[in-house]
């Protein structure tokens, strides 16, 4: 089909990688146009946890359409906003004893990160945010400010605002807490970090590489907010919603962010829909202060509902998540000790996994090399140098052992052909 390229932009990304027309989608596979099967490890960078027209909300948005359900609501009270936060509130925030305000952003991302950075300036009445290396927080301007990736950065076309910039977990090697350096420019008038008013940080960096903080570090980074009085804003965007293993992808390290941020998945059937959660005291908005014409996508309200009364009523999904994350770490650890001659790492939390290359070219060879055997899968990081794994969280046991087994021969087929490259090539092509 021509039209792709008579008039659509250059700014297509995902597009070029999966160079194919894709029209039909279930569970954890795609089919293109000649009928040709894909696994889907990218499940919607992170937006479809619970597959393709997941069959447990299908019927029931179809339902709610043919009864003539309200599609486009503003942010008017209608029965399917109340029925989602009624269920948001029974079964995520009341059993974890969370007590925060939900406000609906527009449906992105980024919107929901420009509101919870707005709420924390206008809340602290101080200008800056601490953001960390690698973050990724979305492309607008408030959020690209957060956001470390210079790609993404240089085409903001003004200068990018109101943030400081902090080494992440691991940043500066294994052995070095880096909160203690946050902690420390915080206490020192002369550091040039003027009283931020928060701090804003993954708990899994997606975009930034699948680099997963620890829980220890995470505590840490509660701790010196508290003791300087930073706000914390946790974006779990990706990381949420299960990815990790639990709802939110910070329960494991017991911390109480001040602001959450979710996106993505919190839809269930990959609607678009955000919503920031914030602590009662924080909630200082005057009426309109943020808003945004999409803000009551009722239809994703509906199987968001579904989503939480399917999956979330008790621990089972949870505990699957877990398995089935520990079951991909193996196999990861695996692939690396018997590929590459120590070349690869494997990293990650939860069904949200990485396999580290030395550079984006091989991993660019590994993905596009999957994709050929039938298996979508991305990279991410710095220089795109991550393979990472985002399957659905449904995926059966078998599906996720063969999307495995495809990315392993790909790795296998790469470093065979790397193998062939004279020592010196491969010297400077690995840097
Ligand atoms: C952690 C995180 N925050 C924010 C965003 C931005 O979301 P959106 O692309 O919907 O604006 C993303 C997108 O990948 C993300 O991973």
């Amino acid at each position: 089909m021509k039209i792709f390229e008579e008039i659509e932009s250059e700014v297509q990304s995902y597009a070029r990688s999966f160079p194919r027309i894709f029209n039909r989608a279930k569970g954890e596979f795609m089919w293109d146009e000649d009928g040709n099967e894909y696994l889907d490890f990218l499940a919607g960078a992170g937006t479809l946890n619970y597959g393709h027209n997941n069959p447990h909300f299908k019927d029931i948005l179809l339902t709610y359409i043919q009864n003539d359900g309200i599609t486009h609501g503003l942010d008017m009270h209608t029965k399917a906003k109340g029925e989602f936060l009624q269920t948001f509130n029974d079964k995520i925030l009341k059993p974890r004893k969370m007590e925060y305000m939900v406000q609906f952003t527009g449906p992105t991302g980024t919107n929901a990160v420009e509101a919870a950075m707005k709420i924390a300036r206008n809340v602290t009445g101080q200008q800056n945010i601490v953001t960390f290396t690698n973050g990724f927080h979305g492309v607008s301007l408030g959020s690209l400010a957060a956001t470390g990736n210079s790609h993404h950065r240089d085409a903001a076309g003004v200068s990018l605002s109101g943030t400081h910039r902090m080494p992440y977990d691991g940043y500066l090697g294994e052995e070095i807490d880096t909160t203690e350096y946050l902690d420390k420019v915080l206490s020192d008038s002369s550091s040039g970090i003027n009283s931020p008013a928060a701090v804003i940080v993954e708990t899994v960096q997606g975009e930034g590489g699948i680099n997963a903080a620890s829980v220890e570090w995470l505590q840490n980074l509660q701790r010196v907010c508290r003791k300087h009085g930073l706000l914390l804003i946790v974006d779990d965007i990706q990381a949420g919603c299960g990815r990790t293993g639990d709802y939110f992808s910070f329960e494991e390290a017991g911390i109480e962010p001040d602001i959450i941020t979710l996106s993505k998945s919190l839809g269930g059937y990959g609607l678009p829909f955000a919503v920031v959660l914030m602590k009662p005291e924080l909630d200082q908005w005057k009426p309109g202060e943020h808003n945004g014409t999409f803000r009551g996508n009722n239809l994703a309200f509906v199987t968001a509902k579904a989503a939480l009364d399917h999956y979330w009523s008790d621990q089972t999904f949870s505990n699957e998540i877990k398995r089935k994350g520990q079951y991909i770490s193996d196999r990861l650890d695996q692939i690396v000790e018997q590929y590459g001659e120590g070349n690869f790492t494997a990293k990650g939390r939860g069904m949200f996994r990485g396999i580290n290359c030395v550079n984006g070219e091989i991993a660019g060879k590994i993905t596009s090399a999957a994709f050929k055997k039938g298996l979508i899968i991305e990279t991410s990081g710095a220089d795109d140098h991550v393979v990472k794994f985002l399957c659905p969280l449904i995926i059966s046991d078998e599906n996720l052992k063969k999307g495995i087994d495809i990315v392993e021969s790909a790795v296998k087929e790469v470093c065979a052909k790397v193998d062939e490259i004279p020592e010196e090539v491969q010297y400077f092509q690995n840097g």
